[in-house]
């Protein structure tokens, strides 16, 4: 396969600068970035990141300040309407006209878009993520879920090779954000289409990304599919709390000695121990484990419980209260890279008001 084949987007260098008086933001900062063909690829950031510049960019509705990408094999540049021709795009804010059926949603993008429309082409649509009962129903009716349901499949209406979905579940509660999972799945499978999706759900990412880029500041930190960016994080916590009669500083150095003295398949990268207001003993143990090809990560760590409970025998009347082990999440694959914590980022001021600025609008959103 040659490289325009493997790789349906490619970014070279894609840069876009916003100018606020005498400040100069780097919204999306040299992203070099390949996305395969038929991936469902995540962006992964916080409020600010860049993930929405980024995929307008590649949509061609925002020019870059510089650099370029590649989509289908078309330039976003020079070959803008054959790039739009591949795409399909679901966007952050709700563009779906309340006035109108779903049908009439969907008749209207395909006039748009110059698609032949067939009553049942468009019902098969609507079926797909169950909207088809309420084909003639006005969308001033519908839930949020539902409106996003029609959004995505109005998306799917000129066949696109590559949807893009800028925050398919924002704002849904689970239910809804899993059966939109499930929809985005389907697509993905039965249709070979290539999905790219901003997200800053961890859960999302995780569970229906193929493969994720993790954002922050206009900038690429990381990128690889879920589980290899945890296993390449390889942190590993034991959390155990015991019920002790005698704690104290020299009871907590004895207790540390003698888990240092045994045999360990893993290496102990730092041990915690502090009481909680249970006063319960709670002994923190960080491990990263080796690539070991005879065993499997499991049967390192079940090893490692194992000597931790013999050095615990050392001891007289400790009791085992609970015992946790803490696998690398996505949350502490973001941690690493950039050096916060997703879930605590808030949106910047300006960023925010003109989210709501342009939640008030409707139709599509062009910056
Ligand atoms: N039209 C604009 N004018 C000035 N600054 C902008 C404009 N659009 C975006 N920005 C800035 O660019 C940065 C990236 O914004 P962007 O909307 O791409 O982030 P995002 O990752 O999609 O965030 P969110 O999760 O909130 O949707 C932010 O600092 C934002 O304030
Ligand atoms: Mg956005």
């Amino acid at each position: 396969m040659n490289q325009k084949d493997e790789y349906i987007i490619q970014t070279l260098n894609l840069t876009k600068e916003y100018n606020k008086g005498n400040i100069n933001i780097k919204a999306v900062d040299a992203v070099d970035l390949k996305i395969r063909r038929g991936e469902i690829f995540g962006l992964l950031g916080p409020n600010g990141a860049g993930k929405t510049t980024l995929i307008h960019m590649l949509c061609t509705i925002l020019r870059p300040t510089s650099g370029t990408a590649f989509v289908n094999g078309f330039d976003i540049l020079k070959e803008s309407g054959k790039v739009r021709k591949s795409i399909g795009i679901v966007f952050q804010d709700p563009s779906t006209d309340d006035e109108l059926t779903a049908y009439e949603n969907m008749e209207f993008h395909a006039m748009i878009y110059d698609v032949p429309v067939e009553r049942e082409n468009i019902l098969d649509l609507l079926r797909l993520v169950e909207l088809g009962e309420r084909a003639d129903s006005f969308v001033s009716t519908f839930s949020g879920g539902m409106r996003r349901r029609l959004e995505i499949t109005r998306g799917l209406l000129h066949q696109p090779e590559i949807l893009f979905l800028d925050e398919p579940t924002l704002g849904l509660d689970t239910q809804t954000r899993h059966k939109i999972w499930e929809y985005i799945r389907e697509i993905a499978t039965e249709r070979g289409m290539t999905i790219i999706l901003t997200t800053h759900y961890m859960e999302e990412a995780d569970s229906i990304c193929d493969r994720i880029a993790i954002i922050d500041g206009g900038k690429i930190k990381a990128i690889g599919s879920p589980a290899e960016m945890k296993r390449n994080l390889n942190t590993y916590k034991f959390i155990i709390k015991l019920i002790v009669n005698h704690s104290g500083e020299e009871f907590e150095k004895e207790l540390v000695k003698s888990i240092m003295r045994r045999e360990f398949g893993v290496d102990i990268t730092d041990i915690n121990i502090t009481e909680n207001s249970a006063n319960e003993v709670v002994l923190e143990i960080d491990l990263k484990l080796d690539d070991d090809a005879r065993k499997s990560f499991d049967d390192l760590l079940i090893e490692a419980l194992i000597s931790v409970k013999e050095a615990l025998k050392e001891f007289e009347n400790i009791e085992i209260s609970t015992i946790d082990l803490h696998k690398p999440t996505l949350d502490d694959v973001f941690m690493h890279y950039t050096g916060k914590k997703l879930r605590e980022e808030k949106p910047q001021p300006d960023h925010y008001l003109r989210m709501l600025a342009s939640r008030k609008k409707s139709g599509v959103i062009i910056r």
